[in-house]
């Protein structure tokens, strides 16, 4: 499964990134708003510094708009994809898009029949928005768990984008599923990591070292 950040923030995006854990970076007009100042420069950056896939979103609502600004975005690398609303205008963008090799990635789904059809439009990625689903008392991991099965009855080539993540237990749920790719809001990846269990037994095996160290103050590991 791949891993991608959902977010603008060069910080973070640098710092897992340099850990090796990122395959993609998600971003949308909140996340960048969230940054403040030039977009323009938070998209440059992001592009260059992650090789995998990088999604930007257009925020024209027709799609000659999209198609305008879908075209622009590509300017700022090959890896970027363009990221375009679940919508009659933004499906149509998709076909188009995709049919001149420029990949889409259809955000904003919250059924199958949405993934569906995004699917169907060429996206390489469909993004199901868990977290806002379950925050209105619906099952997002269900949505998941059905387009998958919706997807391996057929060769779309569609990939699994689950977003709108709120917590690590929807990462191993996804997972679990096997959905293709999770993008993660820096704070889940950083709850990943760690493990009270881990932090108690370095702690310990350091104490150790030092009471065989005081004994033996030449050793080296
Ligand atoms: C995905 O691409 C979106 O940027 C994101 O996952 C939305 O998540 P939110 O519901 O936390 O805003």
């Amino acid at each position: 499964m791949k891993i991608f950040l959902d977010t603008a923030n060069l910080e973070s995006i640098k710092k897992f990134n340099d850990m090796g854990l990122l395959d993609g970076i998600t971003t949308n007009p909140s996340l960048l708003s969230k940054e403040g100042g030039n977009p323009k420069n938070a998209m440059e950056e992001i592009t260059k510094i992650i090789k995998g896939d990088v999604s930007l979103e257009v925020v024209s609502t027709e799609y000659s708009g999209m198609i305008e600004e879908g075209k622009r975005l590509r300017e700022y690398g090959d890896n970027v994809v363009v990221k375009v609303p679940m919508t009659p205008d933004g499906l149509k963008a998709c076909k188009s898009l995709s049919s001149e090799g420029i990949p889409v990635n259809v955000t904003l789904i919250f059924s199958s029949n949405q993934a569906l059809l995004a699917a169907k439009s060429g996206a390489k990625y469909v993004s199901p928005f868990i977290g806002r689903l379950d925050d209105i008392g619906q099952n997002g991991m269900h949505l998941i768990k059905e387009i998958k099965e919706i997807f391996s009855n057929y060769n779309f080539g569609t990939q699994i984008l689950v977003a709108s993540i709120r917590h690590p237990l929807h990462v191993i749920d996804a997972a679990k599923i096997g959905a293709d790719v999770v993008t993660l809001p820096p704070a889940v990846l950083e709850k990943m990591l760690h493990h009270p269990l881990t932090t108690i037994g370095l702690e310990n095996f350091l104490k150790d070292w030092e009471k065989l160290k005081s004994g033996n103050p030449d050793i080296k590991i």
